[in-house]
């Protein structure tokens, strides 16, 4: 935005919106997944060939994620909790076994963990990558610690040197949850090649989608075979491994993925490096203004790439001038779709603080007395972290009119903050 424009009245105090982009228009720079001829020709040809459970498409599909993260193993799932459930499966884990897990994630990177045998133990995030913070996991790490699962938040890698020091050190397996960072880079390194095993989710709002769909990556022989076992039965059989012998029944799961969700996966998996360009481009044009205006915008330290599965700003209010609702009333009024986080967090849910929990979350083989007492007070940073964020849109297929309606739309409300943090508003 030229800094000659004057900012206006804000919206919630009556003055005129900043977003005055048709609508048609904004629905357009905000489509996601973007779906093309592409996938309705991959989609029909494996229709066509009448294979709709099992079709070289799904092989193919890993072959792709197999030569561009330059791992030995990649097996596809039915979706990215699946992939999740297989990999824990594969580490081994023991009932009681402790696996170091964020509270602020989507659930479904900690609640594999109690279908593990397994007792999740939430740590702080830090606030600068919003990954596991290094110092509270050496605080939470006991002997029974076996893992810990990193998720990379929002496509920003996590701390990956520390975190990996501490892994050796205490000789614990990371698991690492790339749903939110196809593309993602730590020191030139691809996200998903960073730890034991690695997981991408290839959910509709994910940057690869497939619609449903997940991918499983490592270069772990052992847990390769442990996976393939659980979920994909038809695959045991031609196992060059004493896992073989489970060819019968396999473990009880299927988890395959669906031939269908492989191909669309395929062509949106092409598209995805320069898809994440274009977000990128967007955001991190959009990130520059706000900053200026105080907020962070969680750009990537030197040594990391990060991409956008979605674009989060943290609202300092000692430097913008406005609690975090009065914010989003007043940038919703300027007509921008801004949101308040999407996760509650895992810690404070039911299924942890409940009386019943041991019965609902499966450890009733665990002694009462060896499980940890989960508190919805505890983990204050990554509380109080948690509540300065906003969501804005990840602006896929936006052009720079409707980035800055938005930068104008954020220069008004913080322009006029004392007037906004006065007035009375419906909130
Ligand atoms: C961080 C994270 N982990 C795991 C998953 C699970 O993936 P899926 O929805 O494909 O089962 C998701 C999906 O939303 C996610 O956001």
């Amino acid at each position: 935005m030229p800094s000659t424009v004057t900012p206006g009245r804000p919206a919630v105090l009556g003055g005129d919106k900043a977003v005055t982009l048709e609508p048609s228009k904004i629905e357009e720079a905000n489509r996601w997944p973007i779906i093309s001829d592409e996938e309705v020709a991959a989609v029909t040809e494996v229709l066509r060939s009448g294979e709709l459970s099992l079709h070289q498409v799904t092989r193919a599909l890993e072959d792709d994620y197999r030569s561009w993260l330059g791992v030995k193993h990649v097996v596809a799932y039915c979706n990215g909790t699946s992939a999740i459930v297989a990999a824990l499966h594969g580490f081994g884990l023991q009932p009681g076994d402790e696996v170091i897990v964020p509270s602020a994630t989507y659930w479904a990177s900690v609640m594999p963990v109690l279908w593990s045998g397994a007792v999740p133990i939430f740590c702080e995030l830090e606030p600068k990558q919003l990954g596991l913070d290094p110092e509270d996991v050496e605080r939470k790490i006991s002997p029974r610690t076996r893992a810990m699962v990193v998720v990379h938040l929002w496509g920003m890698p996590s701390k990956m040197e520390e975190l990996t020091r501490i892994a050796k050190r205490h000789s614990l397996k990371i698991l690492e949850d790339a749903s939110h960072a196809h593309g993602a880079k730590w020191r030139g390194r691809l996200a998903g090649t960073l730890g034991d095993a690695a997981v991408f989710s290839l959910q509709s709002n994910k940057l690869a989608p497939a619609g449903e769909g997940g991918i499983l990556a490592t270069d772990d022989d052992n847990l390769h075979e442990h996976a393939v076992c659980l979920g994909h039965f038809e695959r045991i059989i031609s196992l060059q491994t004493p896992g073989r012998r489970f060819a019968g029944t396999g473990f009880g799961l299927k988890h395959r993925m669906a031939p269908l969700s492989a191909a669309v996966a395929r062509v949106q998996f092409r598209h995805a490096h320069e898809r994440n360009d274009r977000r990128n481009e967007n955001i991190l044009y959009l990130s520059e203004r706000l900053e200026r205006l105080g907020f962070n915008t969680f750009l990537p330290p030197r040594d990391v790439e990060r991409v956008y599965f979605m674009f989060m700003v943290e609202n300092v209010e000692s430097r913008t001038g406005l609690p975090t609702d009065r914010l989003v009333a007043a940038l919703r009024a300027e007509g921008c779709a801004v949101m308040l986080p999407r996760y509650p967090l895992l810690h404070q849910q039911p299924v942890f603080t409940e009386e019943r929990f041991l019965e609902i979350a499966r450890l009733r083989h665990l002694p009462r007395e060896s499980l940890p007492t989960y508190r919805p007070d505890a983990l204050p940073r990554t509380t109080a972290g948690n509540e300065r964020l906003i969501q804005l849109p990840s602006f896929p297929n936006a052009d720079r009119v409707l980035l800055d309606q938005y930068a104008l739309a954020f220069q008004k409300v913080i322009a006029a903050a004392s007037d906004i943090a006065r007035a009375s508003l419906e909130l």
